[in-house]
């Protein structure tokens, strides 16, 4: 019998909606919420209300374009954190209601579980393109940046996480004292094709282990900055192409010098990266360039499922529900947690 797991993601600014049947997406819907551009960051309040107006609309959406009915549905999965907690009532709340009034089981999940697992979704039942275990998983999002040792779907370790700013902060932060708007990670990213990376060099942290730091990175980016200025007003205007492709640089070094250190340590050679972050051409380029010379298999998420979404709820779901681990009517969220 088929297993019909339908997700619900609201842990940010992004509401959405998806149904998995057996591991194969049928649809997977996304709403965004335009309205934090002009505060330069997700305002929370905002965000829960925006949920509250979109989660109708997104689900009646995807349940339409997986051409199911609703009573075909086995379980319904949720993410129950970590995340803002006025957005996390909202989709926590609506997958009860929902499970309630199917009469169906409810599967919590771990949001950052979830952007791991989106390595699992497949989006044709011949997709055979999956991870198999143990792999190194780089999850970069503006809230971590942290290298998880994923031994199977419900166990990852991780290994190594920054103890100060996620690489994303560091792409927004910077990008935001050179006035080019919020998030500015992919702003950041399309002026870095345009510039030298060499051009300036920014200090890399020295940390023992697999760990990261960015605040380093981000006050050397300040000082650069503060300093030029004052010998030249429209330094960043003349120079903001080569800012952005040397800070891009820079932290993806500082992403893969770690990463290749616990892949040789742990002589692993199937090695994913997940989160916001990923969307990152740069890195991207990385990753090929490490599968390259060190042989590795890598798995580098659609620029879909790199974001949040629903359908990386609904399949850390469906292996939840295949065990049977389901919650109940007393699951409410949680803000912050790690792994
Ligand atoms: O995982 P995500 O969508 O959300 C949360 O962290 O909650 O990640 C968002 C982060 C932001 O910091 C954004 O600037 C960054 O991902 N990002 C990028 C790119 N696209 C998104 N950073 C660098 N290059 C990109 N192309």
């Amino acid at each position: 019998m088929s297993i019909t797991i339908f997700g619900i993601e609201s842990s940010c600014d992004d509401t959405s909606a998806a149904v998995i049947r057996d591991g194969v997406m049928l649809s997977n819907s996304i709403a965004g919420q335009a309205v934090h551009e002009a505060y330069g960051g997700v305002v929370p309040e905002l965000a829960s209300r925006a949920h509250q107006q979109n989660i109708i609309p997104v689900v009646t959406e995807a349940i339409k374009k997986a051409g199911i009915d609703r009573t075909e549905l086995s379980g319904i999965a949720f993410t129950r954190g970590p995340g803002l907690m006025g957005s996390l009532l909202v989709g926590t709340s609506f997958a009860k209601g929902l499970s309630a009034s199917l009469g169906i089981p409810m599967v919590e999940v771990n949001h950052l579980q979830a952007h791991v697992l989106a390595h699992f979704i497949k989006e044709t039942p011949e997709d055979t393109n999956q991870p198999s275990f143990p792999f190194l998983c780089l999850l970069v999002s503006g809230g971590n940046s942290q290298i998880i040792l994923v031994k199977g779907y419900d166990d990852m370790e991780v290994i190594g996480q920054t103890i100060d700013d996620a690489a994303g902060e560091a792409f927004d932060k910077c990008a935001k004292v050179m006035g080019l708007g919020y998030p500015g990670g992919p702003v950041v990213n399309r002026l870095a094709n345009e510039g030298n990376p060499k051009a300036f060099r920014f200090s890399k942290p020295h940390i023992p282990g697999y760990n990261y730091s960015f605040s380093g990175l981000k006050t050397s980016f300040l000082y650069t900055l503060r300093d030029r200025l004052k010998e030249d007003a429209d330094f960043i205007e003349k120079n903001k192409a080569d800012l952005c492709a040397s800070l891009q640089a820079t932290v993806i070094d500082i992403l893969m010098d770690k990463l290749r250190k616990a892949a040789k340590d742990l002589n692993i050679k199937e090695v994913a990266v997940a989160g916001g972050v990923s969307a990152n051409t740069g890195l991207r380029d990385a990753f090929e360039d490490h599968a390259k010379r060190f042989g590795w298999k890598i798995h580098i998420p659609k620029f879909a499922f790199t974001t949040d979404n629903a359908a990386m709820v609904a399949i850390t779901g469906y292996y939840k529900f295949l065990k049977g681990e389901y919650c109940g009517m007393d699951a409410v969220p949680f803000s912050r947690v790690i792994l």
